[in-house]
């Protein structure tokens, strides 16, 4: 941030974990999710200029729409609404390193990011919690994509994705994350639920990278066999990245992205590089996430 430009990370956000719990009468679903954040991702960068514009860069820019359905410009929008008074233009560059609609983040986590820099960009003087309400309007993740783009903190989001509260105790992880291109629509993968009232998450209970992964064998991603019957490859991921000596692999959110946890950057680097000789049309990241500040 130079007053005149400010540059952010929208960070992938990973669903170590995600159970549906119930279901509200607008038809929102209840979460009980265990989230962490990478340090790869799409980039925001914002400055200020003459009038409005926006342009998209990056490997995934052809997915990413232009005009106002974007939630980037959601974003920039809400808050000239909400401060009633024209604030200066500014151009956003969106750098799209992450696949679209691909249950890590992407949207939620650049319209957060996006919140972040123009706060700060337009000294607004909001707090997180403002931001986080104005964002729930926009997106059920965008709460805790905005914690994620701001502090990187592990979280458990509860309720529609909005009740959060930091983690303790995560280590940071070495990560795989895996995706072949295939776009799988949320709102879908919700409709495509058998079960909508299932048992809630586990504690959060670890210490170490070993009781984690203890702690992720006994929690699910109830949306898995929703994704499944919509995209049946994500079984030939999961088994994949097990192939490849991971301590946990799981698809997060809504998917097509599966992530595995590795013992080493190392191990995690070399997996990747094997798939990528393999795969090389694929997203493949190895990745580091943020562990708990405490
Ligand atoms: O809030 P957002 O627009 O990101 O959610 C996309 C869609 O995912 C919603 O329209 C809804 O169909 C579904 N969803 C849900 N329950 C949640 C979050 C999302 O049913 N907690």
């Amino acid at each position: 941030m130079d007053g005149q430009s400010v540059t952010r990370l929208a960070p992938a956000k990973i669903n170590l974990a995600l159970h549906v719990t119930g279901r509200r009468d607008d038809g929102y679903h209840l979460l009980d999710m265990l989230v962490a954040f990478a340090d790869t991702g799409d980039l925001i960068h914002i400055e200020k200029s003459k009038a409005d514009q926006f342009y998209v860069s990056g490997r995934y820019k052809d997915g990413v729409p232009l005009n106002s359905g974007n939630l980037v410009l959601k974003a920039r929008d809400a808050l000239r609404e909400k401060f009633g008074r024209v604030l200066p233009a500014v151009t956003i560059h969106l750098e799209k390193n992450l696949p679209i609609a691909s249950g890590i983040g992407g949207g939620s986590s650049d319209a957060a990011a996006t919140l972040l820099a123009l706060n700060d960009l337009w000294e607004l003087g909001l707090g997180l919690d403002e931001l986080a309400a104005l964002g729930l309007a926009l997106g059920a993740d965008l709460p805790m994509c905005l914690h994620g783009a701001a502090s990187g903190t592990p979280l458990v989001a509860r309720g529609i994705g909005e009740e959060l509260s930091p983690v303790a105790h995560m280590p940071a992880l070495s990560m795989l994350l895996v995706n072949d291109g295939t776009a799988v629509s949320t709102p879908e993968v919700f409709r495509a639920l058998q079960s909508r009232d299932n048992p809630a998450m586990p504690q959060p209970a670890f210490h170490s990278l070993e009781s984690l992964c203890r702690y992720l064998r006994a929690t699910r991603n109830d949306l898995l066999g929703a994704a499944l019957t919509l995209a049946p490859h994500i079984a030939q991921k999961l088994d994949m990245l097990r192939g490849h000596q991971a301590l946990h692999a799981q698809m997060s959110g809504s998917g097509a992205t599966c992530f595995a946890i590795f013992a080493t950057q190392e191990d995690a680097e070399q997996a990747a590089m094997a798939l990528r000789s393999k795969h090389p049309g694929w997203f493949i990241a190895a990745t580091r996430t943020t562990g708990s500040q405490g």
